[in-house]
């Protein structure tokens, strides 16, 4: 992919979930995925269970864009450091702030100044008071290397223009044993690159999404091990909503 191409395919990205997060704001529609503004396919609060939903304020939920729930699979402990990738309207960051406790800390890492308000907002009406969030992209993550325990990312690294960079970058971050434990689109290794295009839009994170021999493979390179990619939904003719999980080496 040229840079030019690169640069104008993030600006769509964050002019549309710039677009989602007005939307909840002003109230005039949950995330407009009628008009391609989020990840396409079954997405969002249904993805929570009641009990997690009760802890959320509304705007929490209805800002909701993700493509399944890493919190759920993510395995949080009291007094870990967390940080999630893209965070959006703070839904996965005020879940993993609650399970992380006051002796733990989460980061929301986001580049759209709209969602991070919105998350901001919500992180404050839920009243947790050890979520941080940060504006950057996921391809250059602004936190020192070995400081954080467990990155998730929710519906996100498929809209990235550089996986392979955000890849070493969860790496960097990750202390040596951290997990991750993300919730993503993924193609069947048998859909082309043209083929998973024709099954839908970039910004409806149908497009650029990875296979899942790709994805095993670039977190291999990266530095992981124990990886594994788990379909859970099909959400277009060989595209899922898949669990991605890995751990850092250790050494
Ligand atoms: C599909 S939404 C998911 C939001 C949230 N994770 C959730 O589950 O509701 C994608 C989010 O990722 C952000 N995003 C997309 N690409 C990004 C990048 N390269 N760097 C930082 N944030 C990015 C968007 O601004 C948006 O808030």
């Amino acid at each position: 992919m040229s840079s030019t191409t690169a640069r104008e395919l993030r600006e769509e990205v964050r002019r549309r979930y710039a677009e989602s997060a007005r939307a909840v704001t002003e109230g005039t529609g949950e995330c407009g995925c009628g008009t391609g503004s989020c990840c396409d396919g079954e997405v969002g609060e249904a993805l929570y269970d009641l009990e997690q939903r009760g802890e959320l304020p509304d705007a929490a939920v209805l800002a909701s864009l993700g493509c399944g729930n890493p919190t759920a699979v993510a395995d949080l402990n009291e007094g870990e450091t967390v940080l999630d990738l893209g965070s959006g309207g703070g839904i996965d960051v005020i879940l993993s702030a609650k399970r992380v406790g006051s002796s733990g800390r989460v980061f929301g890492l986001d580049m759209t100044d709209e969602m991070l308000a919105l998350a901001r907002a919500n992180a404050n009406e839920a009243g947790v008071g050890n979520a941080i969030f940060l504006k950057g992209v996921i391809e250059e993550v602004p936190l020192p290397a070995d400081s954080v325990d467990v990155v998730i990312s929710n519906c996100v690294i498929n809209l990235s223009t550089d996986k392979a960079a955000v890849l070493t970058q969860i790496a960097r971050v990750l202390k040596p044993g951290g997990r991750v434990g993300v919730s993503d689109i993924v193609a069947e290794d048998r859909l082309s690159p043209a083929e998973r295009a024709e099954r839908g839009s970039y910004v409806g994170c149908i497009a650029g999404a990875l296979s899942k021999s790709e994805y095993e493979e670039g977190l291999l390179a990266a530095g992981f091990e124990d990886v594994s990619v788990v379909f859970t939904h099909e959400v277009a003719d060989g595209m899922h909503g898949a669990i991605v999980k890995a751990v850092k080496t250790a050494t």
